[in-house]
């Protein structure tokens, strides 16, 4: 495409160096080699540092060979954006991340939303203009990042809303929703290939304003507990109108980057929705999630369960031979993740054998659980995923459940009523005893469920803040 048929792009591009396009390169080179490593806890420190140098280099050879504005402006505008990513990052808590993330994406949708009026409106800065008004190609370009973009934007920030809790995390679902979808999304590719024979004015608007209506339709009906795998399939949107932005400007460590983006923001929302037991097409459809589970409405409990205390729990790790412990959403509430690293060092100096069990979905964004389990530098080889793991629940003493539910649900194996049936489970029932911590009887998980578990002979409930409780079980143990 880069030396196909576009001439503007031609024109930007192949008017480069070569220094230039190698630096690019290897730009692209660092954001490959930086996802490859973020795949594992071990190597992602080293991955996010591959990829602010690969942004490093793309963005100081932007600036070096095109003249876009003066330095002193850009300065101030990467001084103000780095105030601003600074104060985010220190302040943010753990549990806001996802809505963190989805109000990150909006503003990649806006940024490409503006590339492509900017380029609309004075097409010659670009280097897109030929004869007949813009070249053919830039304008379908444009027009699908524009669109993309737009999108990207009313969709992050609806999922946003949702999940800071200023909106209702219950699906909205509006009558006929699918026709009106449907026929949108058609006015917006139908006028996309009009634009190719015209380029008023209306024609590119009326895109732009399709795009930001279809992107907040396509979300309301989203209910809560799909949010996760809408923010990564924005992920994935933002990433396409980037690359596609990239072809207006001509930019190939835009191409790239986009496309990375798009690619994996695409392979991630299809993993958790494997991990959830949800089809793709089905989250897109909305619907699932209300209220009550998206905010871990009560369940009604009038059943008998045992309860347990500090010491309870810390005579029966003392015992074990294999203690795994499983760690959820509770736990990343609590911070309770540098006292639990304390237990399992003081079971261990018992002779005890300590595992972690991590479900894909445990907590509220993907790798929660490991990012915690790394920042209290609990050793890797102890970490392991559900498919490792699910096995060794039968040969093990004691399950140590900790501000998890909806991953240790059976209801998922069982319970075809349940709104999370079919989603893999981590089989702690099997071991010879479970320990669950959480608050109270009457909290459910995300999914706003009963966890039939709690009432079963080989389980004990140990109720109360997961910091507070993990702290008296240390205690007991020293
Ligand atoms: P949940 O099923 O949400 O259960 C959390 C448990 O933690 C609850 O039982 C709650 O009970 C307890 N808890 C909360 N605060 C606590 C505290 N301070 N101390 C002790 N316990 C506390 O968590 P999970 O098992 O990790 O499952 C994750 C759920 O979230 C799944 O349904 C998943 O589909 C969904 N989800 C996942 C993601 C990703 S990508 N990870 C994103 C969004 C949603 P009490 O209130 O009684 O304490």
């Amino acid at each position: 495409m880069l030396a196909g048929p576009n001439p503007g792009v031609e024109a930007a591009t192949h008017s480069q160096p070569a220094w230039v396009v190698l630096a690019y390169l290897i730009a692209g080179v660092c954001f490959i080699l930086a996802l490859r490593r973020l795949s594992s806890p071990e190597t992602s420190r080293r991955g996010n540092r591959l990829g602010m140098v690969g942004m490093a280099i793309a963005v100081v050879i932007t600036l070096a060979v095109h003249d876009i504005a003066s330095l002193l402006e850009i300065s101030v505008a990467i001084a103000i954006g780095a105030v601003i990513g600074l104060t985010t990052a220190r302040r943010i808590q753990m549990t806001a991340m996802p809505q963190l993330v989805a109000a990150f994406h909006s503003l990649v949708g806006l940024a490409a939303v503006l590339v492509g009026a900017a380029a609309f409106l004075n097409p010659d800065a670009f280097g897109i203009l030929g004869d007949e008004g813009i070249h053919t190609v830039s304008r379908v370009e444009m027009a699908l990042g524009v669109a993309i973009g737009a999108i990207t934007f009313s969709g992050s920030v609806i999922a946003f809303l949702k999940l800071n809790g200023n909106m209702s995390g219950a699906p909205i679902l509006l009558p006929g929703r699918h026709v009106l979808n449907i026929a949108t999304l058609a006015g917006i590719l139908g006028l996309v290939a009009y634009f190719t024979l015209d380029q008023s004015p209306w024609v590119f608007w009326t895109v732009t304003a399709l795009s930001f209506v279809i992107g907040f339709l396509l979300i309301i009906p989203i209910g809560g507990a799909d949010m996760p795998v809408v923010v990564s399939m924005l992920n994935s949107y933002s990433g396409w109108a980037a690359a596609a932005m990239g072809f207006t400007l001509g930019n190939s460590a835009m191409i790239i980057t986009g496309a990375l983006v798009g690619s994996s923001g695409a392979i991630l929302s299809y993993i958790m929705c494997r991990a959830m037991n949800r089809s793709f097409i089905s989250v897109i459809a909305g619907g699932f999630g209300g209220d009550a589970a998206a905010s871990g409405g009560a369940a009604v409990i009038n059943r008998p369960y045992r309860r347990g205390s500090a010491e309870d729990a810390a005579f029966l790790m003392k015992q074990a031979e294999q203690v795994i412990i499983v760690p959820g959403y509770g736990m990343a509430v609590a911070q309770a993740q540098h006292v639990l690293r304390e237990m399992g060092d003081l079971l261990k100096k018992e002779g005890v054998r300590v595992k972690y069990a991590i479900h894909p979905v445990a907590g509220r964004m993907p790798g929660h659980m490991n990012v915690l389990l790394a920042e209290a530098n609990v050793p890797y080889d102890e970490v392991f995923e559900l498919e490792d793991i699910n096995s060794e629940f039968a040969q093990t003493d004691v399950a140590f459940v900790i501000g998890a539910n909806d991953v240790t649900n059976p209801a998922a194996k069982t319970d075809k009523s349940s709104p999370i049936f079919g989603m893999p489970i981590l089989d702690v029932e099997k071991a010879r005893t479970v320990l669950f911590v959480k608050r109270s009887m009457g909290g459910a998980g995300y999914a706003g469920v009963d966890n039939e578990l709690f009432y079963r002979d080989n389980t004990m409930m140990l109720l109360a803040d997961a910091k507070k409780m993990v702290e008296e079980i240390v205690k007991a143990l020293a």
